[in-house]
């Protein structure tokens, strides 16, 4: 199992569905012109790479081989701006976002091998000049030695809100209470898992983003940053 590279700078981005995380690493990630990584983007994929597959979600072996030998890509996108990902040669961008593949992958990352196969996977994104990391457990398990560790967090009510104005134009029958009863199950499943379950790292600045503009969350962090020496 390789360690974390000591030599690069990281900051650790954990916190539930919805509490911003996903926006507020790329924003970090862009000010500081420092690499970022999606790691529940890694997770989806799995889920989606069993799928196509047609292995079961409670195939353990055969979710570790997939997970061990994902082949994947992160390409910039000729405009530089967005992020295509590329799943054994097919385009799967947007196809990993959807609530199902979501659902999906929390349930496959409750599995320990899985995690443990993708490990040096995530380890590997540390490179100069720094890393970004988003997750829900960049600083308690993968990045333990973390510069900064940042936990966001959300009412479960707002998180759902978020959730249901990014969907509601995609999908105009998106239900509010069925996405917090989605959000609240998540929740609990990645809360309450043996392995690497969600929780703050003791060492992290915790941050309640409820009553918080992006902007707002985005000059906390970059505050903190900024006293770590890290801008
Ligand atoms: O952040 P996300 O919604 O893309 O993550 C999808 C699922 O993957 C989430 O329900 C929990 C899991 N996950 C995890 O267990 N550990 C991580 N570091 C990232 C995501």
């Amino acid at each position: 199992m390789s360690i974390q590279n000591k030599q690069i700078a990281v900051i650790a981005v954990d916190g539930p569905s919805g509490s911003g995380k996903g926006t507020i690493c790329q924003l970090l990630a862009k000010e500081l012109g420092w690499h970022l990584l999606d790691s529940g983007a890694l997770y989806r994929l799995t889920a989606l790479a069993a799928r196509h597959h047609g292995v079961e979600l409670d195939d353990v072996e055969a979710l570790e081989v997939m997970a061990e030998h994902l082949d994947v890509q992160f390409k910039a996108s000729d405009s530089g701006k967005a992020v295509q990902i590329i799943l054994e040669g097919e385009e799967v961008t947007h196809a990993i976002r959807n609530e199902r593949v979501g659902e999906d992958a929390s349930v496959i990352a409750a599995l320990g091998p899985v995690r443990r196969a993708l490990l040096n996977r995530q380890r590997d994104f540390a490179q100069a000049p720094g890393l970004v990391a988003d997750g829900r457990d960049m600083g308690t398990v993968v990045f333990p030695s973390a510069e900064l560790k940042v936990y966001l967090d959300a009412s479960a009510e707002e998180r759902a809100r978020r959730r249901y104005k990014q969907l509601i134009s995609k999908e105009p029958g998106a239900s509010l209470d069925d996405i917090l009863n989605d959000i609240k199950a998540r929740d609990a499943r990645d809360m309450n898992r043996a392995i690497a379950p969600l929780k703050p790292a003791p060492d992290a600045v915790r941050l309640d983003t409820t009553q918080m503009t992006i902007d707002e969350v985005l000059q906390a962090v970059l505050d903190e940053a900024r006293h770590r020496g890290l801008r």
